[in-house]
């Protein structure tokens, strides 16, 4: 509504109403190393179009005279209650999406603003305790690129205990990059790693090992001992991981409803279902077409769900399947491009308050009236 009054009194918002006006927008204000490596994805980016065409396939099924006057779109997760169901999708490098080169900090400061929380990515411009400090009331969580150095790894988990974060992400789809031709012609990615390294330079056993190795280069030794995003886990190493932190844990990348049911069974607090915004492999399914799988073998853990979302209405449809919280990635990522922490927040309120008024207009005042059976059709 308030953007319709001042409309009506004249006084247009400063950043795009659409994500065609935001991803414009960014791409004219990003460097373009840093929009290659943000607008693309692995292959053909096939998977990337189809993460966002899915969500055409599905409709929501108007309900009238529901006088959903109020909307509540709160939700519980890990013991924590969220006033919204979004959330910030762990982004790399995310500082140099910011024209001040600390992007990390704008999405916290904007967690901070609106309640909706951050998952803030191993591979920050600023150390997971400085982005931890601006999230105010807001809770936070880490999300880990595992490294092949145990105590690297726990001593990682240990301090996103320490600064407070609420839960531990590991992110299993990307322990080697994807095929990504935008980053290979460009190679952008040797570029801004260097920008990404201070939650390891920051850290004490990384430090302990660099001391012990003067002939290695901060950069090299992530290389060797860090292998740039991780470690190939096997699923004997959940125990390990679960061992970890009394943190929730949560799995990234879980597609397959028999790897939901093997991470349920190894103790996990939360499944998130992704295809990295088809950042890591191509050809694949629309991670909205693999949601319903996830949610029926979690047996009522929690699912995350990221990838395509572009919209309010895109929103309410990954929760009308089942999603437990909605997470977007590029989307915020354009507004810190064109507006720091002010554009994320333009974002993120932007996407709710469609979501809000949708559920409005289409008489779904719940999230529980949402996944009640012909709320949704598939087209
Ligand atoms: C990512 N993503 C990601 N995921 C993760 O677990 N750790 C990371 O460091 C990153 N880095 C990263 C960088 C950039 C530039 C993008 C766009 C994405 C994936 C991210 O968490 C999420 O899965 C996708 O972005 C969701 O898809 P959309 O919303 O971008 O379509």
């Amino acid at each position: 509504y308030e953007i319709y009054l001042n409309g009506l009194a004249g006084v247009l918002p400063e950043l795009p109403m659409t994500f065609a006006g935001l991803e414009a927008g960014a791409e004219a204000a990003l460097p373009p190393s840093v929009w290659s490596y943000v607008a693309g994805g692995a292959g053909n980016e096939h998977t990337q179009r189809a993460n966002v065409s899915a969500f055409e396939r599905w409709g929501l099924v108007p309900r009238m005279m529901v006088g959903a006057k109020e909307r509540d779109l709160g939700v519980d997760l890990f013991g924590l209650t969220l006033p919204s169901p979004l959330f910030m999708a762990p982004v790399g490098v995310l500082g140099l999406c910011a024209q001040d080169g600390h992007g990390d900090l704008a999405a916290a400061q904007a967690a901070a603003g609106t309640g909706v929380p951050m998952v803030a990515s191993t591979l920050s411009v600023d150390p997971m305790e400085q982005v931890a400090a601006e999230f105010g009331g807001t809770p936070g969580f880490f999300q880990l690129y595992t490294p092949t150095d145990r105590d690297l790894a726990a001593s990682l988990v240990g301090r996103a205990e320490a600064a407070g974060f609420k839960g531990i992400v590991v992110t299993l789809d990307t322990w080697v990059t994807g095929w990504r031709p935008r980053d290979l012609a460009g190679s952008n990615f040797p570029q801004l790693r260097g920008h990404c390294l201070a939650n390891y330079t920051s850290d004490p056993v990384f430090r302990a090992r660099l001391k012990d190795s003067p002939e290695s280069s901060p950069q090299a030794a992530v290389m060797e001992w860090v292998s740039v995003f991780g470690n190939p886990l096997t699923w004997d190493d959940l125990p390990w991981l679960r061992s970890l932190t009394d943190l929730p844990l949560i799995l990234k990348g879980i597609c397959h409803p028999e790897d939901a049911r093997r991470a349920r069974d190894g103790g996990v607090d939360g499944l998130y279902c992704s295809t990295h915004g088809g950042r890591q492999a191509d050809g694949g399914l629309a991670a909205l077409d693999m949601l319903p799988g996830v949610v029926e073998a979690a047996e009522g853990l929690p699912v995350l769900f990221d990838s395509g979302v572009r919209s309010g209405a895109d929103v309410v449809k990954a929760l009308a399947l089942g999603a437990t919280a909605v997470g977007v990635g590029r989307p915020y990522v354009y507004g810190a491009a064109l507006g720091g922490a002010a554009g994320i927040v333009h974002v993120l309120r932007s996407l709710l308050a469609e979501a809000d008024l949708l559920m409005a207009v289409d008489g779904y005042p719940t999230l529980a009236d949402l996944r009640a059976e012909g709320a949704l059709r598939h087209l």
